[in-house]
């Protein structure tokens, strides 16, 4: 359910089956505040907890995904403000406990916090004028928002400290090849074609999309064995859907399955 009056981002859905939320803050180049974390991360729970959508899209403009966090909102933070008022966590990681798949649309800049909040989504399909970047070293501080963490796991050591310390940006291009990003699109089709993932992971069992998540996520958190395991224990246990029965059955028969979720 919503609960908050969106100013700052713009919400719809898709053939009744995939959210969509757009950051709107065009004149700061969708600069992440305060009271847009809490519009996205509340669009967000309302979209996870309904029934019909499967699946979850995040974009901004054509010019920028997210040009980092507002700079100007925290400009003159004192530590104390930072520390005490849990800069950054208190909103920003809502995104992280939302279980059906989000998938990030990118055009234009995705910077800093914008990067960032792009690296928490569960993946990432870029438009070729993408550009993806951690450039707070210029700014005197560091990535606050996972971006020492999460963009290593991506791109690997090399890369990740080559962005994080000389604060450059990578194109579309060198983010595909670095394994950032899943796809490189034209920005004319970035939404066609973001849209047909959703559709196509709509569609499939809700419960399956959903233990798959949680399962390619447990990969990064611990070690081979214990995400072995953990995987093994999910898909044993998807034997006891019906979507499972539906899904072999329809193979089984050269039919399209029609999955309930149950
Ligand atoms: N915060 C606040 N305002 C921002 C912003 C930000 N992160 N990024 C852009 N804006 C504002 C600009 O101040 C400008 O406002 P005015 O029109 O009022 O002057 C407007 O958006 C348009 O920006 P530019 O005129 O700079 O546009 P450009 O095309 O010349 O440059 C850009 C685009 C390269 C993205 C440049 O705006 C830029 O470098 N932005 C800052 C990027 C950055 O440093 N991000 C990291 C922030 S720190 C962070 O994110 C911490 C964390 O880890 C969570």
């Amino acid at each position: 359910e919503i609960t908050l009056a969106y100013e700052v981002i713009e919400v719809r859905t898709e053939a009744d089956k995939v959210g969509v939320i757009t950051l709107n803050r065009p004149k700061q180049l969708n600069a992440l505040n305060s009271q847009l974390m809490d519009e996205l991360g509340d669009a967000l729970k309302a979209f996870d907890a309904d029934e019909k959508i499967g699946c979850i899209i995040i974009t901004g403009s054509e010019k920028a995904f997210a040009a980092g966090a507002d700079i100007t909102a925290m400009a003159k933070f004192s530590f104390a403000d930072a520390y005490k008022g849990d800069f950054i966590t208190r909103n920003w990681e809502t995104i992280r406990t939302i279980r059906k798949p989000v998938i990030a649309a990118v055009s234009g800049f995705a910077l800093g916090g914008g990067c960032e909040l792009a690296m928490m989504c569960d993946f990432i399909i870029a438009a070729d004028n993408a550009k993806f970047g951690q450039p707070e070293i210029k700014l005197g501080v560091i990535p606050g928002a996972g971006g020492t963490q999460r963009l290593p796991r991506a791109v690997g050591k090399a890369k990740a400290m080559d962005l994080a310390l000389t604060g450059r940006m990578m194109d579309a291009q060198e983010a595909e090849r670095s394994g950032l990003v899943s796809r490189v699109v034209p920005l004319d089709k970035l939404m066609e074609e973001t849209l047909g993932a959703a559709l196509q992971i709509s569609d499939f069992s809700q419960i399956a999309v959903m233990a798959a998540k949680e399962s390619v996520n447990r990969a990064f958190e611990g070690t081979l064995a214990d995400g072995v395991m953990f995987e093994r224990r999910l898909f044993h246990s998807l034997f006891a859907t019906s979507d499972q029965k539906e899904g072999m059955d329809a193979f089984v028969n050269k039919r399209k399955a029609v999955f309930t979720h149950q």
